[in-house]
């Protein structure tokens, strides 16, 4: 029985209101706060550093106080002293583009050595033959369903087939990695995403662009229980 979970990406909330946003969109059901890190270099676009990683990590709790994970993706070059400060900023797991680091085995050990999960990012035109040589190290895959940098982008339908060959390569690895999805996940296409091997699903517009998180989140579930 696949245990799902949902990461609302923070990059579409409310940044005058983020710890509000957080502990809202929580309290609605999210498993996981996806932290969407751009350093406008790597991507297009500008977010948040360490410091607010920091700052959010006391609000990132259920309303009984159990801590909730903040998975980081770094979208970031180069990557290794920033996955080292986000380690220690309180990110539970800490995810970056193979593209961006020069030595990935190495930035792999080096968030692990923090106490860190760990996790590789592919973009929708990236190969995935990395994974063969690291897959040892890796706690998450996160697979891009939209071009790195901005919310509310379009789901990238061949993202489906690398899941699905992802989905075979980490139950033949027999290892526990949660195998992500982010970009353009909504309510009518979720189901269609687990159903093509993912566990973990990234939403940002989906879920802070509607006034109820919870009834989102909620809708979100039923298609994945079906
Ligand atoms: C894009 C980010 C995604 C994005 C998802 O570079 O990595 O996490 O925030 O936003 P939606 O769900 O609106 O596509
Ligand atoms: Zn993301």
């Amino acid at each position: 029985m696949t245990t799902y979970r949902i990461a609302p990406s923070i990059l579409s909330a409310d940044f005058a209101r983020l710890g509000e946003e957080v502990r809202n969109v929580i309290a609605a059901g999210a498993d996981w706060i996806h932290f969407d890190v751009m350093d406008n270099h790597y991507v297009p676009n500008l977010t948040f550093g360490p410091m607010v990683c920091q700052a959010l990590r006391p609000h990132a709790v259920t309303p009984e106080g159990q801590r909730v994970p903040i998975d980081v993706h770094l979208m970031v070059q180069p990557v290794d002293a920033l996955a080292q400060a986000f380690a220690r900023s309180g990110a539970d797991l800490v995810s970056f583009h193979p593209d961006a680091s020069t030595h990935v085995d190495r930035t792999l050990q080096l968030i692990k050595a923090e106490g860190c999960q760990a996790g590789l990012v592919f973009n929708p035109a990236s190969p995935i033959d990395v994974l063969e040589w690291v897959i040892d190290k890796v706690d998450l895959v996160l697979v891009m369903s939209v071009n790195p940098g901005f919310g509310g982008q379009s789901f990238i339908d061949s993202a489906l087939r690398k899941v699905e060959r992802l989905r075979k390569i980490i139950d033949a690895s027999g290892r526990d990695i949660r195998l992500e999805v982010d970009g353009g996940i909504k309510v009518d296409n979720i189901r269609r995403v687990a159903d093509a091997g993912a566990d973990t699903f990234v939403a940002g517009s989906a879920i802070f662009g509607q006034p109820d998180y919870k009834g989102v989140i909620d809708a979100m579930r039923e298609q994945l229980a079906r």
